[in-house]
């Protein structure tokens, strides 16, 4: 009976290793076949504001406005065996005397696998650009898109690439 016992004890702590050891290489083989850091460099996107929606200063004096851009996206060189989906957000990014980085999502995406990771679309920005004050017009706004890696097991990997930028106009409309 000691014996029986033993020989489970002894299974049941070599499935625990094996499982822990098979994660592990998962991970560290993970770490080759995924682009990493220099993933910006497999990533082809694309985003142009097509039209300023609305630029107008709210009745509390703050400047609000909102897009209209045409974004395309090819992640496709991201889904390796191991991706479980790609978290993908676009910002807008601007400097103003108060703040050096503020940043607006303007539109997020999940995409499942690598057959939706290939796309062209138009967004409206789903939130719009509000600033503390009246310093909005004629500011440089440059469209950022972040993505986050999410692997079936491993480290989540982010990265970045500056898309394109634009002049605020200088008058409300
Ligand atoms: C949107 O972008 C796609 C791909 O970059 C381009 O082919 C298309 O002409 C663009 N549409 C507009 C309205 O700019």
């Amino acid at each position: 009976m000691h014996s029986a016992v033993h020989r489970m004890n002894a299974l049941f702590t070599f499935s625990v290793l094996l499982l822990a050891v098979l994660c592990g290489a998962a991970s560290f083989l993970d770490a080759f076949t995924s682009p990493l850091s220099s993933s910006s460099s497999y990533v082809r996107a694309d985003a142009q504001v097509l039209r300023v929606n609305r630029f107008r200063k709210q009745l509390n004096g703050n400047d609000e406005v909102s897009l209209n851009l045409n974004v395309s996206i090819d992640m496709r060189s991201l889904f390796t065996w191991n991706t479980k989906q790609v978290f993908v957000f676009l910002a807008a990014e601007y400097a103003t005397p108060k703040n050096s980085l503020n940043q607006i999502s303007l539109w997020d995406h999940i995409i499942l696998d690598k057959d939706q990771a290939n796309f062209q679309t138009k967004v409206n920005s789903k939130y719009p650009l509000i600033d503390q004050g009246s310093n909005l017009r004629g500011r440089k706004v440059d469209i950022v898109l972040h993505w986050h890696v999410m692997p079936k097991t491993g480290r989540m990997v982010r990265d970045k690439l500056l898309l394109s930028d634009f002049h605020l106009p200088e008058v409300y409309t």
